[in-house]
């Protein structure tokens, strides 16, 4: 499975997928001056359906006045529209779909005011971003070697591209040390996040995650409050040290590519009994009925492109 596609929509045309290019010298590749997005669309009973699409829009807009651009010709409404065109011009049911807002011209004294802004949004059919197996019988974690971002020097609430250099570091050290996914701590050396998902720990029946200071704010994440409350757990937002993992008596990660996953083990350390636990097991069936509009309840999550 290719991340081929029909067409990508680039700045208000759809433009056939072996056109969609970007010049050499765009200065978004030479500094990471981008924000993007991650965002699944689903297939349902009433067609393919865009998980959460107004939040990922509005995060998009808001990633982009995070790091700085003025003055935007793209909103919220421009993007739910466009990545609806995307998902439908190719024909896609389950899918993944990628927004970018680049710096796409001048900004070569890295001054953000003196660039242009472009949009480019392209989508793909993308199985299990933690493997085939991540579902079943969950993944091996180690805690990073590298740092999470500190908040005042990489923005954590904006999907800036350059930020996610650290999510490189981490994650090839984590897939060459032999584990799935990297654990990292933020500068107190509390654990954050991960590499591209938000992380929850069971313990005696109570679910904890940590605060959203240094980290993304998962839309994910979110969603998981409330699948959780409606089952009658109680999540808590509070500090999380990398003992308190150990002990868990389940840990999961989520976010959209990665969805819901436990960790059987993290840094050679079974995590209960190595299996998906119960409280992910039921966490995971609930919210993957959800994502399909198969619950009533959180069926205004699902943006039906038709
Ligand atoms: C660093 C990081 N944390 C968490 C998440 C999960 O966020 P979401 O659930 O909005 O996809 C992502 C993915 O976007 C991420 O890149």
């Amino acid at each position: 499975m290719g991340m081929e596609s029909k067409f990508v929509w680039m700045n208000g045309e759809m433009v056939p997928f072996e056109k969609a290019t970007i010049h050499f010298l765009t200065p978004a590749l030479h500094y990471g001056a981008a924000v993007f997005e991650g965002i699944r669309a689903y297939k349902t009973d009433k067609g393919p359906a865009v998980f959460r699409l107004r939040d990922h829009a509005e995060r998009l807009i808001e990633s982009a006045e995070i790091f700085g651009f003025r003055n935007l010709q793209f909103t919220p409404n421009d993007v739910v529209k466009a990545v609806k065109d995307v998902v439908r011009a190719n024909g896609f049911g389950d899918c993944y779909v990628r927004p970018l807002l680049y710096l796409d011209g001048g900004g070569w004294n890295l001054n953000v005011d003196n660039g242009k802004a472009s949009l480019a949004i392209a989508a793909w059919e993308w199985g299990n971003y933690l493997g085939e197996d991540a579902l079943a019988k969950g993944i091996r974690a180690n805690i990073s070697s590298f740092t999470r971002h500190h908040p005042n020097i990489m923005l954590t609430k904006s999907k800036v591209a350059g930020n996610y250099v650290s999510s490189f570091l981490a994650k090839t050290e984590s897939v060459r040390l032999g584990f799935e996914e990297a654990i990292m701590l933020d500068p107190q050396g509390y654990v954050a996040e991960c590499t591209g998902e938000n992380i929850f720990a069971v313990r005696r029946g109570k679910i904890y995650t940590p605060a959203t200071a240094p980290i993304l704010e998962g839309i994910t994440r979110h969603s998981l409050f409330s699948i959780a409350s409606d089952l009658g757990y109680r999540v808590k937002e509070q500090p999380i040290s990398r003992d308190h993992l150990y002990a868990a008596d389940e840990v999961f990660v989520c976010g959209t590519a990665a969805e819901v996953i436990g960790l059987s083990e993290i840094d050679f350390r079974k995590i209960g009994d190595g299996k998906t636990g119960p409280v992910t097991r039921s966490i995971q069936k609930v919210f993957h009925d959800a994502i399909r509009g198969r619950v009533e309840k959180f069926e205004h999550w699902c943006e039906y492109v038709d």
